[in-house]
């Protein structure tokens, strides 16, 4: 009996070995561990012992059993890990493989824009400055001679966040940053895209809207300078056939000011709905640097003159691409973006 109890220890090991599935294993518990198993029916035969074999035979029985269900329990654990082990590898990913993306974004159009006119601009010899968008009091207003109380603080109404700080109203305050960072040396010719804020709600304007801002200063600069340098933008913006017309105008931080139209690419002149029949279409303010921004800037007015202009970004963006309204800019519909991506 002891023989046939070693037999079958070995026989169970070697079956359990070899099962492949966990369908297997079960069967092959049964078969050697249920209670009418021919193991078990071992068990029966104890009463038939001698008293003082029982107790060896019962540890011989019992430690078989516990043998045999370690097995299975190995086996069953390793089969588990073959198997996810099978499944991992099935679902390897091989990054390296070229690979089908139809989801590309698009440069924005406000981006497109900025580019488009600095690359133009850099093309003259001009550099990128930046500055600030919530910005102090002083350089958006009190050195671009506005004092505190002008009336022509009306002229925008601003974002402020304490007494002193507001969301800059316009790119007009780099012109004192970069003017001030000189030390009253020339020349400096610059251009500063960003944003700007102003209560401000229509089809074609935000309260939040892009411009950019142009600064020249130098020795013997005229108003001649800033209409050829204007001429020679809009040819390259709108096309060779576009002329400008100066109109004037006021801001408090030039003198002279003028407000510059282009001749409607629409109709060329003659009147459309675009350009409300009068032929031209307004697209930026402009005029020669106030001497008291050159001189609280750090600047000798005997030496030194220059011009300015400033030119909303979603206007040129509106009305070189026929766009009907300003939100259509910040909703973040891909498909108007991607109407433009001609790159
Ligand atoms: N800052 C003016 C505006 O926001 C535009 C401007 C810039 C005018 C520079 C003249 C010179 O309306």
């Amino acid at each position: 009996m002891i023989n046939r109890i070693h037999e079958i220890e070995k026989e169970a090991e070697e079956k359990i070995a070899s099962a492949e599935n966990n369908e297997e294993l079960s069967k092959l518990q049964v078969l050697y561990l249920a209670k009418k198993s021919e193991l078990m029916s071992f068990m029966a035969k104890m009463r038939e012992l001698k008293p003082e074999e029982r107790a060896s035979f019962g540890e011989l029985m019992n430690s078989v059993k516990g043998k045999i269900q370690n097995k299975i329990e190995e086996k069953r654990n390793a089969l588990k890990d073959h198997e996810l082990e099978k499944k991992l590898k099935k679902e390897t990913i091989d990054i390296t493989l070229p690979y089908e993306n139809d989801s590309r974004g698009a440069k924005h159009l406000f981006q497109r824009v900025v580019d488009e006119v600095s690359d133009i601009f850099i093309g003259m010899g001009y550099q990128i400055e930046e500055g600030p968008e919530v910005e102090l009091d002083h350089y958006n207003f009190e050195l671009l001679n506005v004092p505190k109380d002008h009336p022509a603080r009306d002229m925008q109404d601003s974002f402020f966040i304490d007494e002193t700080h507001l969301m800059r109203s316009q790119t007009s305050p780099v012109q004192a940053r970069v003017m001030l960072s000189k030390n009253g040396v020339g020349p400096i010719k610059i251009i500063s895209p960003g944003k700007t804020f102003r209560r401000d709600e229509d089809a074609t304007h935000s309260h939040q809207f892009g411009q950019i801002e142009g600064l020249v200063i130098d020795e013997h600069i005229s108003m001649s300078d800033l209409l050829g340098t204007l001429e020679l933008f809009v040819k390259k913006m709108f096309g060779e056939k576009r002329s400008i017309r100066m109109r004037p105008s006021y801001f408090p931080f030039t003198e002279p000011s003028v407000e510059v139209d282009i001749s409607c690419f629409e109709c060329g002149g003659k009147g459309c709905s675009l350009c409300k029949h009068s032929g031209w279409i307004e697209i930026l303010g402009a005029g020669m640097v106030h001497p008291n921004v050159l001189r609280m800037c750090g600047f000798d007015t005997n030496k030194y003159q220059g011009f300015a202009f400033g030119v909303g970004i979603e206007r040129v963006a509106m009305l070189r691409y026929g766009i009907d309204d300003i939100r259509r800019f910040y909703t973040n519909d891909l498909r108007f973006n991607k109407q433009f991506d001609k790159e």
